[in-house]
């Protein structure tokens, strides 16, 4: 959990400056149009102003720039940079542009270009009034709303609805635009309401001191409410060179994905090509292949509300006396190196002094003997009686929804998800969900066809991922991931020590694409060319920052 209190100004302001470059890259595409007049929601000091005033050619048609910078420090700033602009009139606001354009999408007040970069801020950061202000702009435009959302998304969707028709945004935007859910109802928006979208995708991070990667969002708003959207094309980038070039060629030109991808729930198909995506949707068709969901049900861990206190080493257990009540358990990655856990596993786990060890905790206080109580007072000492999941329940150290499941599968990795045979039938908290076979599917073959390049690359279209680049899978996502289940002798133990050996997960994967893939049909070419998408995908997800 993430606490206001210990997070820097920047953050809490959402304050990453977009550099002259990028901006003015930007603002030739939406000056190209002759506007009449321009927006900037979250203006900061004003580089896209003073991009403007460097670019605008005489004569021109441009009115007016209007300007919304809650920073007055910050808004001072913009305005000596509009300056520059003669005959434009710039009206730079010190206030919250969520709030203003609340009170004038009904005025259309419409502008022919929006220009920025808005601010980078979680929901639960954001002062109570643009919260509420944040969810009646998505009541207005009948948009799901998520407490999950951020900042940056309530702001593009106001800048959408106050462009005119025909009119263009460009904005710096993060690029989690492509999946996370929380911005389904902006990716919705935006098909709904834009001819075109156009997306330039780094390979690098542009800002310092954020993990969070960003993508440059072009788009026209539709001329007529009926038109088609083309769709959605992202083109990957591999250095700055192209800011130098007219980024209308790139709109006018780029293949714009639609069908599955506008229907779908996220945008992550638009980073694969054509090629790829034919074979994937060859592949999803054939009859050896289902979606996750056809073969296995997914639930999630047991949620303690307190992990520390209710996952312990041994010593712990000795030490308060708590053997009756402490039961085997794994939870992280480095617990299970392959794909089974079994009693040896969890003996050495339990040699290395990890919390092996969950505590259930059924009986009433006064049922216990002295040491129980003892840590259980400890754990009141530390006031997690008082925490959300603890105190709905009676009493607070009795976790509900204790089972095991025969299949765990960590939400979240580096390379690739795996699920792990639970020979141990150890307990898996909140950090794994807990899965069985249905359709009487054997549970080594389920867990030996999940590691392939086929699923691994659906699970990076299916899943999200945040900044550090570790991909995370909720359920839903789980369900529609697809797995090859082709009917083939299996070597689980086998693989099992592959991973333990130190295999490298490039090498895993194409030898279980021999085995896997091959055995569906799939030809080594075709084989090849999913095993790249992964890489590639997997790698943007993984990049860091290059000056
Ligand atoms: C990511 S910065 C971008 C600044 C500038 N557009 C640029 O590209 O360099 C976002 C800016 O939005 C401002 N901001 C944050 N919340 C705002 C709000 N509710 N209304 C207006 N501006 C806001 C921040 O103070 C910050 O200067």
């Amino acid at each position: 959990m993430n606490f206001k209190k210990y997070e820097t100004p920047e953050k809490l302001r959402g304050h990453y400056y977009t550099d002259s470059q990028l901006a003015s890259f930007l603002t030739r595409w939406v000056l190209e149009t002759q506007p009449n007049s321009i927006l900037e929601p979250g203006c900061g000091d004003g580089i896209f102003i003073e991009s403007i005033a460097h670019l605008l050619k005489k004569p021109n048609k441009l009115k007016s720039i209007i300007g919304f910078e809650i920073e007055p420090n910050e808004a001072e700033k913009a305005r000596k940079r509009y300056t520059a602009l003669k005959g434009v009139k710039a009206n730079i606001y010190t206030k919250d542009f969520l709030g203003w354009s609340l009170l004038n999408f009904f005025n259309k007040p419409l502008f022919d270009g929006v220009l920025g970069n808005p601010p980078f801020i979680r929901y639960q950061y954001l002062e109570d009034f643009i919260q509420e202000r944040a969810e009646k702009i998505f009541n207005l435009f009948n948009l799901k709303f998520t407490k999950h959302t951020n900042a940056w998304v309530p702001f593009v969707v106001s800048s959408i609805a106050m462009l005119r028709p025909g009119g263009r945004l460009a904005m710096v935007v993060p690029s989690e635009i492509l999946h996370v859910p929380h911005a389904e109802s902006l990716r919705l928006f935006l098909t709904a309401q834009c001819s075109k979208i156009l997306i330039f995708d780094p390979e690098e991070l542009w800002f310092d001191n954020v993990l969070q990667g960003t993508v440059l969002l072009l788009t026209e708003k539709k001329i007529n409410k009926n038109d088609d959207c083309r769709g959605v094309a992202i083109i990957p980038t591999k250095d700055r060179s192209f800011l130098n070039e007219n980024a209308n060629k790139y709109f006018e030109k780029a293949n714009y994905v639609n069908g599955k991808i506008l229907r779908g729930k996220k945008w992550m198909r638009g980073l694969l090509t054509s090629h790829e995506r034919n074979i994937l949707d060859a592949v999803s068709n054939n009859p050896d292949v289902f979606l996750f969901d056809q073969v296995a049900g997914v639930d999630v861990g047991i949620v303690t509300g307190a992990n520390k206190f209710f996952l312990v080493s041994d010593s712990i257990v000795s030490e308060f006396g708590l053997e009756q009540w402490a039961y085997p358990m794994f939870g992280r990655s480095e617990h299970v190196r392959g794909l089974i856990y079994d009693k040896k596993n969890h003996n050495e786990n339990r040699k290395l002094g990890l919390p092996t060890n969950f505590l259930w905790l059924k009986e009433e206080v006064d049922e216990l003997p002295a040491s129980v109580r003892n840590y259980i007072q400890l754990g009141e000492k530390q006031e997690l009686h008082k925490r959300y999941k603890c105190r709905i329940r009676n009493p607070w150290y009795c976790v509900p929804s204790v089972y095991v499941s025969s299949v765990g599968m960590l939400k979240r990795c580096h390379y690739f998800p795996r699920l792990i045979y639970n020979k141990a039938k150890a307990f898996t908290t909140d950090t794994a969900y807990r899965i069985k076979t249905t359709r009487g599917i054997a549970i080594e073959k389920l867990v030996f066809a999940f590691v392939n390049s086929l699923t691994s690359l659906s699970s990076e279209l299916e899943g999200r991922h945040y900044g550090g680049g570790v991909l995370e899978l909720v359920p839903s996502e789980i369900e529609r991931v697809i797995i090859p289940m082709p009917k083939i002798a299996i070597d689980l133990r086998r693989l099992d020590h592959d991973f333990r050996k130190g295999v490298s997960p490039e090498e895993l994967l194409i030898n279980q694409d021999e085995l896997l893939l091959k055995a569906i049909g799939l030809s080594k070419q075709d084989r090849q060319v999913l095993f790249s998408a992964w890489n590639r995908l997997r790698k943007r997800r993984q990049r860091v920052r290059n000056k």
